[in-house]
């Protein structure tokens, strides 16, 4: 029935003007990665739900052409090149045509677009504790957004490491919370890429700490573990490779930032968030065009706060990129900083930028602080 498409080279599929006894609503599949091979992930959805199932590309033709016949009228199927299109009539007969595409589709592995590490399916066993997964590896509806979050954080991880050439790697993740990011991480690396690695996760809760080591506990992660401490506070005992920090509120990325500077750490990835001590400082006189709206002032503090540390970073020998980390319309705190300990020297053009800066805005910041003031 979709014989005249090579189905191998979809990127995505729309089912939609469903039949009359469908339990779906409409279908939508993309291509993505999973653990390195590609398949194409199919979406359900009812009025309530959506249903995620991952098909291999040799049972693509059997799985649409069924799922089509039993619950749908229409479908859209997407190459690089063409849409090709079929709707089934009311007396049964196929209707087909083929367009050219105006743009291209995008190819989903050269990082234009977002690909997963991890898909639905993939049984993580902390995470159906942590409530984030259903026993079956569903992800449950209201953890959608966390879980493409983490996956992205993931992906920007396994890009960071593509030249990591020791046998084990040691992190930390400062402000873990709950704890899903540490707990993904430290399953993807040790049992998808199989490098050990040794991870701490730091939080001042001492409840959610208490939690999170039951469960690493629970599965024998004995190279995982979580301490109860607050990050300005806290006393490395080890060098260690990678700092991770996901919505670590306000100065608390400073000091993670701060501890990965001293400790000369190779990768820091960290996704700030409420970053209140500059917009707290900024009166009507630092900018007035921008000042005076309380929303853009807002905006203003955290992108000053966040090029100051950027800024920082590249002064104390880091490569350092801010890479949008997720769609706005999901979270507008949606930038990651990156950097990667590249040299020894100080770029002292940047510490520059970042003094002028705090003169013209009449302004302290912690990370600035802590670097010049120990
Ligand atoms: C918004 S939550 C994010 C949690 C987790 N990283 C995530 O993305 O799901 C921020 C976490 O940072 C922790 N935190 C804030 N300031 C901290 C500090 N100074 N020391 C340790 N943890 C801190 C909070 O307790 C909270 O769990």
């Amino acid at each position: 029935m979709f014989d005249n498409v090579n189905l191998n080279d979809v990127y995505k599929i729309i089912l939609s003007a469903p039949k009359k006894t469908s339990k779906y609503n409409k279908g939508v599949a993309k291509r993505i990665n999973v653990s390195g091979k590609e398949v194409m992930q199919f979406e359900l959805f009812t009025d309530k739900q959506a249903f995620h199932f991952n098909v291999d590309f040799n049972e693509l033709d059997s799985y649409l052409e069924n799922t089509f016949n039993t619950y749908f009228t229409q479908a859209q199927v997407m190459t690089q090149d063409y849409t090709y299109g079929y709707r089934m009539t009311s007396k049964g007969h196929l209707l087909t045509n083929k367009k050219k595409n105006n743009e291209s589709f995008v190819v989903l592995n050269n990082n234009k677009e977002k690909t997963y590490l991890l898909s639905e399916g993939m049984i993580i066993p902390p995470l159906i504790d942590l409530g984030v997964m259903t026993k079956e590896g569903k992800v449950v509806k209201a953890y959608y957004d966390k879980f493409k979050q983490i996956n992205r954080f993931l992906s920007i991880i396994e890009d960071a490491l593509k030249d990591f050439n020791k046998d084990s790697i040691n992190i930390i993740d400062f402000g873990c919370g709950k704890s899903y990011l540490t707990f993904i991480v430290y399953y993807y690396l040790t049992y998808v890429k199989k490098i050990k690695a040794v991870m701490t996760g730091l939080d001042l809760k001492e409840d959610v700490i208490k939690h999170c080591n039951e469960i690493a506990k629970k599965y024998n992660y004995e190279n995982l573990s979580f301490e109860i401490g607050d990050i300005s506070l806290y006393q490395p005992k080890e060098y260690c490779d990678m700092i991770i920090t996901l919505h670590a509120c306000d100065t608390a990325t400073d000091f993670a930032m701060y501890h990965a500077i001293m400790l000369k750490t190779k990768y820091l990835l960290s996704v700030p968030c409420c970053q209140h001590e500059i917009n707290l400082q900024l009166d009507k006189s630092s900018d007035p065009l921008i000042t005076k709206y309380g929303l853009v002032k807002d905006r203003l503090g955290a992108i000053i706060t966040d090029s100051i540390r950027a800024n920082i970073l590249e002064y104390e020998g880091y490569d350092v990129s801010m890479i949008e980390f997720i769609d706005f319309a999901q979270t507008p705190k949606n930038i990651l900083i990156r950097a990667i300990k590249k040299n020894e020297n100080k770029k002292e053009e940047s510490l520059k930028l970042v003094e002028d800066t705090l003169k013209k805005y009449n302004i302290h910041q912690t990370l600035y602080d802590l670097i010049t003031k120990n």
